[in-house]
Formats: C-alpha cells, sequence, structure tokens
C-alpha cells in the first residue's frame, strides 16, 4: 500500500506517461536499510523527459511531500524514501490484526479453479522420495492457489494401470500369500514383483503369462479383477496413513484405470483432428514439426498407452472442473512426457492446452545418491515419517518436558520438519536428506519457524494485556520496524511464490521473519511496563498470524507450545 502511495506521489509530480503499474514495478527495495525504504530509479524517466536521470531524482526528491514518509532524497538515479515508521507501522499491524488469517490474501483467482495433479504414486510399489516431493510440492501450491482466490482441485493421478499388473498376478498366484500380503501389502507386493523378474530371467516364459494375464485384466477377466481391485486396496489404505500423516487430503483420487472407459473418445479426436499416423504397427502422433519424437497413442497389440492416458484425462478435467490452468506436479524425468501431451491436446483444437504446466522437481539425495526405493535398499516413507517424529519427540522432552500432550506436537514437529526441508530451497534444486538437520531447533529449520511462533504466543500469554485489532499506535526503533517492513511484504511474496510456482518463496520469507523477530525478541523488552507496551504486544500478535498462516500454506502446522 505504501508502494502505490509512493508510486503516485512521483507520477504526480512528473505527470509522466509512466502508468500506476509500471511504476510499482520499477520501486525496488534499496540494497542497505540506511537508505531507505523504497527506491525509484529514474532511468526511464529520463528517456521520456530528456534529462538526467541524477537531476530528476534531485527534483522529485524535493517536491514529493506526504504525511507516510519522514524523508525524500536523492541516492544517485535514485530517489528513495524513508517511511514514517510509527504511521505506517500501526498501519500494517493493523491491517494483520483486522485480517487474522486472511491477511495476505488475493483475489485475482476469483471464481476460476486449478486442477492440481499431485502426488500419484504407483500402487504395489513403495510410496517414493518423488512422490513425497510431489505431494508436499503440490498440496502447498493448492494451498498457495487458493489464497489468491482460486478454487485448487486436488487429484491424485494414481499408477494403478499397466503391464506390471499382469506379471504381479502370475507372481502372486506362483509365490505369494494372502496373510503376507495383509499384513504388510507394499512389502510384500514389493518382494513379489522382484522375485518375478529374478525368475523372468531364467524363464522367458513367464514374461508371456504376465501379458496374458494383463490382456485379461484388460478384458474384465473376473479373477485378474479381483486381484488388481486388492492390490489396489491394500496399496491405497498405506498409503492413506502417509498422507494422513501429512496431512494432505485429495480432492479426486482418479487413477489411471479411471480413463479406461475415456480413452476411446481422446482416440476419436486424434483421428478426426487426422493426428494418428501408423508407425511399426503402433499409432503415434507425429510431433516432428517441434523436434520431438512421437506421442505414442496405441501400442501395435491394440494396448493404450500412459500418454492416451493423460489425454483422456485432460480432457476428462476440463470437462469436470472447467479449469482454467490445470499444473502437473510431477519429477523431471517426465518433462519429454508433458512437452508432447500438450503440444497433442493443443492440436486436438483445446485452446485451454495453453494454460497446462508441467512443475518439475529435483532428486531427493542421500549422502549425494539419489535415493530409491527400488532392490534392495528401499526406504519406507512411513518408517521415515515415524523416525522424524520420534526424533521430534526426543528433541521436545529436552527442551520442554512438562508440555501437555507431547506427542501431538511431536508429530507436528516431525512432520512439519521433513515437509519445511522439501520446501525450503527452489524446487528444481535436489534435496540432501538428512533427519538429524531438518530436525534441529536452530538453523533454517520448521521446528525454528515453529518454536518461534510458539514462543511468539507464549510471550502473549504471559502478558496481562489484551491484544485487540487497534491495539497498536504503531513503533519507532529499527528493530521493531524491520519486523514490520517484512509483514508488509507477505502479500507480495504470496503473489510472487504463486506465480513462480515456488512454495520456497514462502519458507524463505518465514524464516527472515522469524529470524527478524527473534532479534526483535532479543533486543527489545516487550513485556516491560511502558506505554509502547501494547504497541509491541500487537506486533507480537501480528507476528504470530503470519508464521501461522505461512506455515499453513507450506502445509506445517505451528503449535502454540512446544
Ligand atoms: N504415476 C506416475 C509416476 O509415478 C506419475 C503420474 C503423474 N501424473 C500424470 N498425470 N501423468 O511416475
Amino acid at each position: 500500500m505504501q508502494k502505490s502511495i509512493y508510486a503516485e506521489a512521483i507520477i504526480q509530480q512528473t505527470n509522466s506517461s509512466l502508468t500506476m503499474e509500471e511504476v510499482i514495478k520499477l520501486i525496488e527495495k534499496p540494497r542497505f536499510k540506511e537508505q531507505g525504504d523504497l527506491a525509484f530509479p529514474c532511468f526511464l524517466l529520463a528517456k521520456t523527459m530528456r534529462k538526467a536521470p541524477q537531476k530528476i531524482a534531485e527534483e522529485l526528491a524535493a517536491k514529493i511531500d506526504h504525511p507516510l514518509f519522514e524523508k525524500v532524497i536523492a541516492e544517485g538515479s535514485y530517489v528513495n524514501c524513508f517511511l514514517h515508521k510509527q504511521t505506517v507501522s500501526k498501519r500494517i499491524i493493523d491491517a494483520v490484526l483486522a485480517a487474522g488469517s486472511a491477511y495476505g490474501s488475493h483475489s485475482f483467482g476469483k471464481g476460476q479453479s486449478i486442477a492440481i495433479d499431485l502426488s500419484s504414486p504407483n500402487i504395489a510399489k513403495p510410496f517414493s522420495m518423488g512422490h513425497l516431493r510431489s505431494t508436499v510440492i503440490g498440496n502447498s501450491l493448492a494451498h498457495i492457489a487458493e489464497k489468491c482466490g482460486y478454487k485448487a482441485v486436488r487429484i491424485n493421478h494414481l499408477g494403478d494401470w499397466g503391464t506390471q499388473f499382469g506379471k504381479l498376478i502370475v507372481a502372486y498366484q506362483r509365490w505369494g500369500s494372502e496373510e503376507k500380503v495383509r499384513q504388510a501389502p507394499i512389502k510384500e507386493l514389493l518382494a513379489l514383483y522382484v522375485k518375478f523378474h529374478k525368475e523372468a530371467e531364467k524363464d522367458s516364459s513367464l514374461n508371456d503369462e504376465g501379458r496374458l494375464w494383463f490382456k485379461k485384466l484388460e478384458e474384465g477377466n473376473e479373477e485378474a479383477e479381483s486381484l488388481w481391485k486388492w492390490f489396489r486396496d491394500e496399496s491405497l489404505q498405506e498409503f492413506s496413513k502417509i498422507y494422513e500423516l501429512l496431512g494432505v487430503e485429495f480432492d479426486s483420487i482418479a487413477g489411471e484405470a479411471f480413463y479406461n472407459s475415456k480413452m476411446e473418445e481422446a482416440l476419436e479426436v486424434l483421428s478426426a483432428q487426422n493426428l494418428l499416423s501408423s508407425s511399426q504397427g503402433a499409432e503415434v502422433v507425429d510431433l516432428e514439426e517441434h523436434d520431438l519424437p512421437p506421442l505414442l497413442a496405441k501400442k501395435s497389440d491394440g494396448a493404450t498407452l500412459y500418454a492416451t492416458r493423460d489425454l483422456a484425462a485432460a480432457m476428462y478435467r476440463q470437462e469436470q472442473y472447467h479449469f482454467s490452468k490445470a499444473w502437473y506436479v510431477v519429477g523431471f524425468e517426465q518433462t519429454l512426457h508433458f512437452k508432447q501431451l500438450f503440444l497433442v491436446l493443443g492440436k486436438m483444437g483445446y485452446k485451454w492446452a495453453d494454460e497446462m504446466d508441467h512443475i518439475p522437481f529435483g532428486f531427493v539425495l542421500k549422502d549425494g545418491k539419489k535415493m530409491s526405493t527400488r532392490k534392495g535398499e528401499i526406504v519406507l516413507l512411513e518408517e521415515v515419517l515415524n523416525e522424524a517424529v520420534q526424533l521430534a519427540e526426543g528433541n521436545i522432552e529436552a527442551k520442554n518436558p512438562s508440555l501437555a500432550n507431547k506427542q501431538q506436537v511431536a508429530k507436528m514437529v516431525g512432520v512439519g520438519a521433513v515437509i519445511f526441508h522439501d520446501l525450503k530451497n527452489d524446487r528444481q534444486n535436489n534435496v540432501e536428506f538428512s533427519l538429524e538437520d531438518m530436525l534441529r531447533f536452530e538453523g533454517t529449520t520448521g521446528p525454528y519457524v515453529q518454536y518461534t511462533h510458539a514462543r511468539a504466543c507464549s510471550i502473549l500469554r504471559r502478558s496481562a494485556l489484551e491484544v485487540g485489532t487497534e491495539s497498536s499506535a504503531g513503533l519507532t526503533d529499527e528493530t521493531s520496524w524491520a519486523v514490520a517492513k517484512l509483514l508488509m511484504e507477505f502479500p507480495n511474496i504470496i503473489e510472487k511464490s504463486f506465480y513462480q510456482k515456488e512454495p520456497s518463496a514462502i519458507a524463505k520469507y518465514v524464516l527472515e521473519l522469524a529470524q527478524e523477530f527473534n532479534k526483535y525478541y532479543s533486543q527489545v523488552k516487550i513485556l516491560a511496563d511502558d506505554s509502547e507496551q501494547e504497541s509491541r504486544l500487537a506486533l507480537v500478535k501480528a507476528v504470530t498470524i503470519v508464521l501461522a498462516e505461512g506455515l499453513r500454506l507450506l502445509g506445517v502446522k505451528a503449535p502454540i507450545e512446544m
């Protein structure tokens, strides 16, 4: 808001042809805080006004005057503005307290929906680190989109179809035990799958048998179908434990199999638009003009494919949710697939294909190597999360043994630590997985932010004063000003994280706010009994609101005590 007032003043004083929006975009944060709060570069004006930018800066500095500005000075080719700390901090704090958790919301997404494809693990296989990243990033992006006014539709595109299920059926029939599968479905099904491949190396007829059973499955054979359903149900039950721990819910769990009945329509549109051509018996969509390999629409044996399912899924989602954007939170490995998918949807005549995005992310590494859920070294995610919760419990026990509902808090901290660790770096970077690192109460961790929030809550509990929505008279000291200015940034951070599809912008922001607040806490006697106490408490309250809301957008809980 102060930015727009500054922009208005600049426009008034220059009667320039620049619009409000353009001027606001040009306004920066000065490099050092001693240089003021807002800086406007005069280079662009220099062109239209045919004057040296330094000269314009000087003239503007002399002319601009507003009760919200303490002083305006020329700094080379920039005009820098020092905001009036007391008035502006009061405004910011009041705005946060009045809006509560709605502070920072936007309405530009109103009336529109975003279909977010996230998590999408493959059944009968362990939930991988990559699926964890997709779940956590996708869920946060959904929160952020909602904060911007959109309706977010969280869709789990479960990998529940494909030739591997024929193999799994064969393996189960030969070597499986119902009891074992019931006890530990994922572990057992994975073991069967691994065994199948080992045995098939010796006896390749197993592969034919697998193909046969998949064919039966596709044709609706009762035995095949009931086994498949059972594997699927058991897997989903396992996955739902992870989702429960992570606090993630879906609007739709429609796996690949869901689109079996919808493939024909997709193929019809492809053929009506003359997009199909034959290649070695298979039907493909040629993409040579885009320098890409063709999209495989139908295999030579008539079986349809992953890509065709995604075509059908996109059509279905548009029809069902009328999405204005569709986001696919899936690892880098599938970049080509999504390029092909969006191009083909465009060729099919769907304008909305322009609004689809693949949102890739980096790998999870352990000691510098990609963490794998395959073969011997399987890491079961549920175990990892439970270990995080246990470690958190230990940390809490050491720090605050008398805390009530310790276990509940440990769950929030342990799981929050894993999520935060994933989201704090740009999503395209790889993540080094270290439970000890992510659970530390100091440094750039989730628990650090949670702990800061809890500490601020405890100050409010200890004070006798009640903080209302207009408790602040504003503050003038440098430390509180630094905190207030960060609070002012929150709405911009949310907008930025939405457009860049980067939850990390919010994670970095809450870290900075927590650091700045802790500086404040250590330098200022917040509860000192003087005339500014109420204003200081109002600032503390505003910080708790923004920290909790920032964490919520990441999918991390904010306990009020820990
Ligand atoms: N199940 C796939 C995998 O684990 C991811 C699916 C992503 N979503 C999609 N619509 N293709 O690799």
